[in-house]
C-alpha cells in the first residue's frame, strides 16, 4: 500500500466545501452519511427543487438539516435567481448566510432556473462584495448552437468569465467550484487571493473513458484528460492554500441513472476523507506523486483548514479523525428505511480509507 504510513495518523475533522443534501426522505439518508466520510462542516448547496432563493428558505433548511444532524457545521447559500436583489444580500449576511451559488442555465441538475447573463447582477455581486459574501462559481458555459462548446471544453470556456468577474470586484471572494482541468486550476492560480477553487475526490481518479458509458461516473463538469487528472492530484499536495476540499457529492437515486436521460452527479459523501487518500495512492502507484508529496501537513490544509480560512470559519468543535488502511469495500448500495429510495456509492465494491472519531 503506498500510503501505508498514514494509517494511524490523525488529522482535524474535515471541512466539505460543496455538498448536495437534497430533501425529503433523500436527505435523511444522506446525513448520517457526512460524519462517516470524517467530516463536520459541510458548505451545502441551494439547487433544490424549487431553488433556495430567499433567506427564508435557506433558515427553514438549515434547521430542518441541524435537526437530522446536531453534530455538523452547515453553511448556507442562495441560488443565484432573479428573485436575489441587493436587499437579499444585506439580509443574508445579517441572518448568517455564507454565499450566492451561481448555475449557468441548463447546465447541469436543476439549473433550469439558472444565469443567462452575468451583467444583470453585477449589482448583486457590488453588494456581496461589500457584505464579504462568497460567490460560488458553477463554472461551465451553457452549449450554444454552432458554437464548439460541450461538455468536454465547457469548463475551459468559462474561464475568461471567471477573470473578468474577478477584475471587476477583486474583493469579491470567488470560488471556482469543483475544477476539473489543468487550465482552470492555472486560472485560479493567476488571480489574487480572493479567488480560490474546491476540487472533489471523485475528478481524482476519473477520466472521459470512465463516465463515457458509466451513469455512476457521470457528473458535471464531467470529468476530462489524464493530464487535468494528474494537474488535480498535484494541487492536493501542493500546500497552495487557493486549493481546498469540496466533494460535490450528488446524491440521485438509483432509478434516475438508469432512465434514458441519466442524472449528472456522483455520490461520494460516506467516504468523502477516505476517497481521497485512495486517490492519492492511485496517485503514486501511477507514478504521478510520490508518497513524499503526501505529509500529515498538507492533508490537514486541503482537508481542513484551507476551506475553512477562506470561508472565515472557525473550527469550532475542534474534533479530530483517525486514518485507518482498508478494511472492508465501500458498500453496494444505499438505501433509506422503507427501502424505497437506492443511492448507489462512487467506486462500490472497492477497498477505502476508514476516517474514524477519535
Ligand atoms: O454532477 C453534478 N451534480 N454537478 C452539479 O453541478 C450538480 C450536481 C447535482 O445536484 O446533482
Ligand atoms: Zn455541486
Amino acid at each position: 500500500m503506498a500510503l501505508e504510513k498514514l494509517n494511524g495518523v490523525e488529522l482535524p475533522a474535515a471541512a466539505d466545501m460543496h455538498v448536495h443534501l437534497r430533501d425529503g426522505d433523500m436527505t435523511k439518508l444522506v446525513i448520517p452519511t457526512i460524519r462517516r466520510g470524517g467530516v463536520n462542516t459541510v458548505f451545502v448547496m441551494p439547487n433544490l427543487v424549487p431553488p433556495i432563493t430567499t433567506v427564508h428558505h435557506a433558515l427553514d433548511y438549515k434547521e430542518r438539516l441541524q435537526a437530522l444532524e446536531p453534530n455538523v457545521t452547515f453553511l448556507m447559500s442562495l441560488y443565484l435567481h432573479p428573485n436575489i436583489s441587493p436587499e437579499t444580500v444585506i439580509e443574508a449576511k445579517q441572518k448568517g448566510v455564507t454565499g450566492i451559488k451561481s448555475y449557468p442555465h441548463g447546465v447541469t441538475t436543476h439549473s433550469d432556473h439558472g444565469v443567462m447573463s452575468y451583467e444583470p447582477f453585477f449589482p448583486v455581486f457590488a453588494e456581496m462584495e461589500r457584505q464579504d459574501m462568497v460567490l460560488n462559481l458553477h463554472g461551465e458555459l451553457p452549449p450554444s448552437v454552432g458554437e464548439d462548446v460541450t461538455v468536454l471544453n465547457a469548463e475551459e470556456a468559462f474561464l475568461p468569465t471567471l477573470l473578468d468577474l474577478h477584475k471587476r470586484f477583486p474583493k469579491l471572494r470567488i470560488i471556482l467550484e469543483h475544477c476539473t482541468s489543468a487550465a482552470a486550476l492555472k486560472a485560479v492560480q493567476s488571480c489574487g487571493p480572493t479567488v480560490a477553487a474546491t476540487i472533489t475526490a471523485h475528478h481524482l481518479f476519473m477520466i472521459v473513458d470512465d463516465w463515457a458509458g458509466d451513469p455512476h461516473c457521470f457528473c458535471k463538469p464531467v470529468a476530462k484528460l489524464p493530464s487535468d487528472r494528474r494537474a488535480l492530484l498535484k494541487a492536493v499536495v501542493s500546500g497552495d492554500s487557493k486549493f481546498f476540499f469540496g466533494t460535490d457529492s450528488a446524491p440521485h437515486p438509483a432509478t434516475s441513472k438508469r432512465g434514458e436521460k441519466f442524472a449528472a452527479g456522483v455520490f461520494t459523501q460516506p467516504h468523502a476523507v477516505g476517497l481521497v487518500i485512495d486517490a492519492l495512492e492511485m496517485g503514486i502507484e501511477t507514478g504521478v506523486l510520490t508518497a513524499d508529496d503526501v505529509t500529515e501537513e498538507k492533508l490537514a490544509n486541503f482537508l481542513s483548514h484551507y476551506g475553512r480560512s477562506f470561508y472565515k470559519v472557525a473550527d469550532e468543535r475542534n474534533e479530530r479523525i483517525i486514518l485507518s488502511k482498508p478494511a472492508k469495500p465501500i458498500e453496494e448500495i444505499l438505501k433509506t428505511e422503507d427501502g424505497k429510495i437506492e443511492v448507489v456509492p462512487f467506486r462500490r465494491g472497492r477497498m477505502s480509507w476508514d476516517a474514524i472519531w477519535k
